[in-house]
């Protein structure tokens, strides 16, 4: 075999040793397209999602310090992300619940809900603080995003306030508090902790936050643009929804119904994020500040405020909403032809390979500073876990109605079409288009997976962004936010 340039380099230099990324491709190939033929070999990736889960959830644990902060990557520099991200962190201890939702009580099971305290007894003392972003009287210091990993307040500039941590780690709460309802064994630990308190006491602040200032500007999840954020709005709502439904248990109807009442504002708000000229939902409107190379303002935080923010049994903004999957078909139409490591499209085993995914298409953090943006393992897996999603859901209800909005991503799925989809069409089970849909979906998330096997390291390391030009990894290595993405994708996968 012909061992292409880059790799006989890599070798040499024994990145694999290190346990880097070395892109093991021959050549790269014509452009072929994407993801058409049938996938050869999928046991093995199969296996590899299983062993990547498991050292995934390892890393998840290895990363939590004992006083409870979530380390968002251990790099202390180019780029310093020794840090606890109030965003980072409860979507990260969010993800580690479904540990718990499968499994009976264990060793590890109970060392999880210890970490779990130790992250809840952190994040108070992060409350109790004024910072840069406030005060506690308004609780306006909540919207710090990130903080020393001895829970004092990062004094230094940085993009503040950010709106979406606050609701990101109340989700994390009453996900925790509805398991403690379902196993009376999770209920008698967090009892035995001794965090019922706490958990109660952080929860009510983020919550009685996002009330009063879910209007007022915020940074993104990104930490570059100032204005109003579907990203944030859309978890703002669900930890509205969600906490009017534990207060209103709790027998707090007043309280409730005012966070209901600003769950519905919130809702008619998120409306208009469509544009029906550009065809997706936008990422931010009334902007005010911050960076501005968002030209397009089309950006995968679309598709992981759907993920992040999910209810099975409510389909407002979900993961198969046809605005979504609108916005998802263009992301992955714009990223496919932007990178150049998207040409290459069947890893070395013959598996294909969808596009890595970036941020948004102009992107231009590098990973430390400002140059050219990446694809990212967290985008990627998020594009992964939505195509699962959208698969289990289609199983679930049996049928489909094609509109025009959906049409394109379900044309995407599909590839060179054996069979054709038409607007207007309603396909249940008894159609072919509606049977190869379900094997394309699941395909085409196996295929993000494969993106993202090629491009971590031997060691199934994960850094925060694979280069755009020679796939090698970049930016903070061993992203914590990448293994959580990775565990979540996978579980999806699991039918
Ligand atoms: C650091 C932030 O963490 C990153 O998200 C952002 O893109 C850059 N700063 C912008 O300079
Ligand atoms: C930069 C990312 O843009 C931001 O979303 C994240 O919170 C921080 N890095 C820490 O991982």
């Amino acid at each position: 075999m012909q061992i292409a340039p880059q790799l006989r380099a890599c070798i040499l230099l024994g990145f694999q040793v290190l346990g880097l990324a070395c892109p093991s491709y021959a050549e790269p190939r014509p452009v072929e397209v994407s993801y058409a033929a049938p996938l050869p070999g999928s046991p093995e990736l199969e296996s590899w999602a299983k062993a990547q889960a498991i050292r995934s959830a390892d890393m998840l644990a290895a990363q939590q310090l004992d006083n409870g902060a979530v380390l968002a990557s251990p790099s202390q520099r180019e780029p310093n992300y020794y840090f606890h991200w109030t965003r980072d962190a409860a979507l990260v201890m969010t993800t580690q619940l479904l540990e718990l939702t499968k499994k009976e009580q264990s060793a590890r099971s109970l060392q999880l809900l210890a970490r779990i305290a130790d992250y809840l007894r952190f994040s108070k003392s992060t409350q109790e603080v004024p910072n840069q972003s406030g005060g506690v009287e308004d609780l306006l210091n909540l919207g710090e995003p990130k903080f020393h990993v001895d829970a004092s307040a990062y004094d230094g500039p940085w993009g503040r306030p950010q709106s979406d941590g606050p609701a990101l780690r109340a989700l994390f709460i009453l996900k925790l508090a509805k398991l403690a309802m379902a196993h009376a064994w999770i209920a008698a630990e967090l009892q035995r902790l001794d965090i019922r308190l706490t958990m109660d006491e952080v929860l009510r602040r983020d919550l009685a936050y996002t009330l009063a200032h879910w209007r007022a500007p915020s940074f993104d999840l990104w930490e570059e643009v100032r204005g109003s954020h579907f990203y944030n709005r859309l978890v703002q709502y669900r930890a509205l929804v969600d906490g009017a439904a534990y207060l209103r248990a709790e027998g707090q109807s007043a309280l409730g119904r005012a966070y209901g009442d600003a769950a519905t504002a919130i809702a008619a708000s998120l409306e208009r994020f469509w544009s029906s000229e550009h065809g997706y939902l936008l990422a931010t409107l009334e902007r005010s500040g911050g960076i501005d190379d968002k030209r397009q303002n089309l950006d995968i935080a679309i598709v992981l405020a759907a993920l992040h923010a999910a209810d099975p049994l409510d389909p407002f903004f979900a993961p198969t909403d046809d605005r979504v999957l609108a916005t998802a078909a263009r992301l992955s139409e714009s990223f496919s032809a932007a990178y150049p490591i998207n040409r290459i499209t069947r890893d070395p085993s013959g598996h294909a390979m969808a596009p890595g995914i970036g941020r948004y298409p102009e992107d231009r953090y590098d990973g430390v500073g400002s140059s050219v943006g990446h694809a990212w393992f967290l985008t990627t897996l998020a594009m992964a876990e939505l195509h699962y999603r959208v698969a289990k859901q289609l199983a679930d209800t049996g049928s489909l109605a094609l509109t025009e909005r959906n049409l394109p991503f379900y044309q995407r799925a599909l590839g060179a079409p054996s069979v054709a989809l038409s607007r207007g069409a309603v396909l249940d089970r008894r159609d072919p288009a509606f049977l190869a849909l379900m094997t394309r979906l699941r395909e085409t998330a196996d295929a993000y997976l494969a993106r993202v096997r090629y491009h971590s390291g031997r060691n199934g390391a994960m850094s925060e962004q694979f280069s755009r030009y020679d796939g090698f990894m970049r930016g903070a290595r061993d992203l914590t936010w990448s293994y959580a993405a990775l565990v979540s994708a996978v579980a999806a996968r699991t039918p």
